[in-house]
């Protein structure tokens, strides 16, 4: 990975909600134009870590860099500003507008001239060509750009969200298990979709509990445990049942042989 740099890293990262420790000195990293699957138990910690570099969430203790630049994102339109999309677990989509709507969602275009400048009026032909455009490239297959979201399966839905992020990422996405609830066939056409965005040059963050998903496209696995990172390990190398003890805990973190671990050669 000699070539690869970080993108995104946590640091000593730690979250409380009253008594509960979400997050306790957790660490991160991201290289570029990679897929770092995040793997753990449920209530591990992982949507919480996933918030906090997103910018849903504030962390009461550590540091967050982005290209080696400490960063302090109050909101998650603060970390879009600067490239990091993210498709929380609770799917974001606006399921009354159509494709090309939530393609646009906050971001919308408006007319050239006064149009757009007094009235404020939308570029809708612009959207809906450069959605479908966009679609297209990512090899989304939907019948039409103008199609309501809830007319949509679920796999379609996880793909325009998906799509989303990574039209306007340019750094980072964030898929907080984008699979999760989705038919073998559905989750296939979401997973080459993250793939194709991992071949358009983004770093991808992807939380997922399916073992032979993750091991299908991740290019590395961070295993997290009890609120914190335990290890990174490779998955050309490291076998799943090895990754499950880790995450339950039946193989302790620190005894894991070196030969099964990723780190980034910085
Ligand atoms: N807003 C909140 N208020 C109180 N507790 C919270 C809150 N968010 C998370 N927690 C707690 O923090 C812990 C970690 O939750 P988190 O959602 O990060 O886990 P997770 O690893 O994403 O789990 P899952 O695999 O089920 O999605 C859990 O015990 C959860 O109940
Ligand atoms: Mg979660």
């Amino acid at each position: 990975m000699s070539d690869k740099r970080i993108v995104m890293q946590g640091i000593g990262l730690s979250k409380r909600f009253g008594h509960v420790v979400a997050m306790d000195h957790a660490d991160f990293e991201l290289a570029s134009g990679e897929i770092m699957a995040v793997v753990g138990d449920n209530g591990a910690g992982k949507s919480t870590l996933i918030r906090v570099l997103s910018g849903a969430s504030v962390p009461d203790e550590g540091k967050v860099f982005l290209d080696g630049e400490e960063v302090h994102f109050r909101s998650p339109l603060e970390a879009r500003l600067v490239g990091i999309e993210t498709v929380y677990q609770e799917l974001a989509v606006a399921t009354e507008m159509d494709v090309a709507q939530n393609l646009f969602l906050g971001r919308e275009l408006r007319k050239p001239g006064w149009a757009g400048r007094w009235f404020r009026q939308l570029d809708k032909a612009e959207m809906r060509a450069q959605a479908a455009e966009h679609m297209q490239a990512l090899g989304i297959r939907i019948q039409s750009i103008r199609q309501k979201v809830e007319t949509l399966s679920g796999g379609q839905r996880q793909a325009v969200a998906v799509a989303r992020a990574s039209a306007w990422g340019r750094k980072v996405v964030i898929l907080d298990e984008p699979t999760a609830a989705l038919g073998v066939r559905e989750t296939r056409q979401v997973l080459d979709l993250i793939l194709r965005v991992r071949d358009h040059g983004l770093a991808v963050v992807l939380i997922c509990h399916n073992m032979p998903d993750v091991f299908e496209i991740a290019d590395r696995i961070h295993i997290h445990r009890l609120g914190r990172r335990a290890t990174v390990v490779d998955p050309k190398v490291v076998k799943p049942n090895q990754v499950v003890a880790i995450m339950t805990g039946a193989l302790d973190a620190a005894s894991v042989p070196s030969a099964l671990l990723a780190p980034v050669a910085a």
